[in-house]
């Protein structure tokens, strides 16, 4: 319920919604997200049969075309994404003369919006146009995202290759040596769980953007902008830095429990949708078990459980379930392939790419400027004193 100021009240007939909660602004066939249930659906099929038997690039063909592709189609979606891989050299200098300590969120946000000065169709708005812009821009992310961390890092970035998928190439640029199966496979079923997610924040700046009828890079640098808060895809990097602030199993109980006597959040708990667990957090989950036992080391999964176990106990004391989300168990995940802390939102941002572009395909077809309201209650009728006379 918003808060009004005394003596305030709303005239019949206007409800305010704060944060838009429980909204429906239009119709999307790209995603359900069933938050009572924890069921997520991506064009017709279940999160988990696609994180099961999908690999990233059919994810998003599926996105963008309502439908999986059979064996052809899938070829020529393929080939035609890795063509585009390249990054123009102006955009990598432009990067490598950045402040090495600077967000890399910031870094991307700004090299996407410089693609479109490299595109002399970027406000061509035909159906054909967008698709083989959203096609170039989830191909050349992943080669931004590799690029900046090398270049905090004092590396020279990698140029993409094409016989390798989007996970192995992102990994592969990220450190000169191409991975093996698994950790492809891990980052592959990443991309896949953070790929879509309807009408989350950066989803709605994104079209809220577009809406006006502007280009898909000025939407898309938008979105990046939206999704580096950690309140939203900023949280999995708050998550890592929470875990190492810890230390040890040890000290979870104590941590946890002085931050919510102070009434602070959990960073990666909690979620607008979901009222029950997140079924993209239960993947991950998984997924950090099985890094971390390669690894040999339990230790960053093991207090992540124990957090859980904390919050699960002390939320249904409150009566107010709270959850891991998706950015919950991404974090120890990343951290145990050795990424860098400050790429996770990156990451996030690379995959989520393929679900601005689906919705900003959706949206060409049937645009609307969206445009909602603030209910005024400042003042009125004030008269205007000239600038020599104000106290
Ligand atoms: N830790 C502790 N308490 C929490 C948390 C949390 N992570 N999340 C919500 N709560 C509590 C709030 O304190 C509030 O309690 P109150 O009613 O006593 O004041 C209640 O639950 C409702 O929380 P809101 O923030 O009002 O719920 P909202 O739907 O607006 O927020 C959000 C959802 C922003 C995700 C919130 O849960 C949060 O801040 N979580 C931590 C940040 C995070 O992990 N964000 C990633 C979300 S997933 C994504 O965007 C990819």
């Amino acid at each position: 319920m918003v808060k009004l100021p005394e003596g305030v009240t709303l005239p019949e007939g206007v409800e305010i919604k704060e944060g838009l909660e429980g909204v429906f602004t239009s119709v999307s066939r790209i995603c359900k997200v069933d938050g009572q249930n924890g069921i997520l659906i991506y064009s017709g099929y279940n999160i988990n049969d696609l994180a099961k038997h999908a690999d990233y690039e059919e994810t998003m063909y599926l996105l963008f075309h309502d439908k999986l592709p059979n064996k052809k189609q899938y070829e020529e979606f393929v080939s035609r994404l890795r063509s585009m891989r390249e990054v123009p050299q102006p955009i990598l200098d432009y990067l490598k003369r950045l402040n090495k300590k600077i967000s890399p969120m910031h870094a991307l946000r700004t090299a996407v919006s410089m693609l479109a000065d490299f595109d002399d169709k970027a406000d061509d708005l035909s159906y054909d146009n967008c698709y083989r812009i959203a096609l170039s821009l989830n191909a050349k992310i992943g080669t931004l995202v590799a690029a900046i961390a090398r270049i905090r890092q004092g590396l020279e970035p990698i140029s993409p290759t094409e016989h390798l998928n989007e996970a192995a190439n992102f990994l592969y640029m990220l450190r000169g040596v191409e991975p093996g199966p698994a950790e492809t496979e891990s980052i592959d079923m990443c991309l896949i769980l953070h790929a879509e997610h309807g009408l989350n924040a950066s989803t709605f700046t994104a079209k809220a953007c577009a809406s006006s009828q502007s280009d898909f890079y000025s939407a898309t640098t938008a979105a990046i902008g939206s999704l580096k808060g950690p309140l939203h895809g900023g949280a999995n990097t708050e998550v890592m830095e929470m875990l190492l602030e810890i230390g040890s199993v040890e000290n979870v109980e104590p941590y946890i429990m002085k931050r919510l006597q102070n009434k602070e959040k959990i960073f990666g708990f909690g979620h607008r949708v979901y009222k029950t667990i997140d079924p993209r957090a239960e993947h991950l989950k998984n997924l950090s078990k099985a890094l971390s036992e390669e690894a040999g080391n339990m230790k960053w999964y093991e207090m992540s459980v124990k957090i859980q176990e904390i919050m699960r106990r002390e939320m249904d004391l409150k009566g107010k379930p709270i959850y891991p989300n998706v950015d919950f168990f991404s974090a120890s995940a990343y951290y145990t392939m050795g990424i860098e802390l400050e790429m996770y939102t990156p990451i996030f941002a690379m995959s989520r790419m393929s679900g601005w572009c689906a919705h900003l395909l959706e949206q060409l077809s049937d645009n609307k400027l969206i445009r909602p309201r603030l209910y005024y209650i400042g003042k009125m009728n004030l008269p205007y004193i000239p600038i020599e006379q104000r106290d």
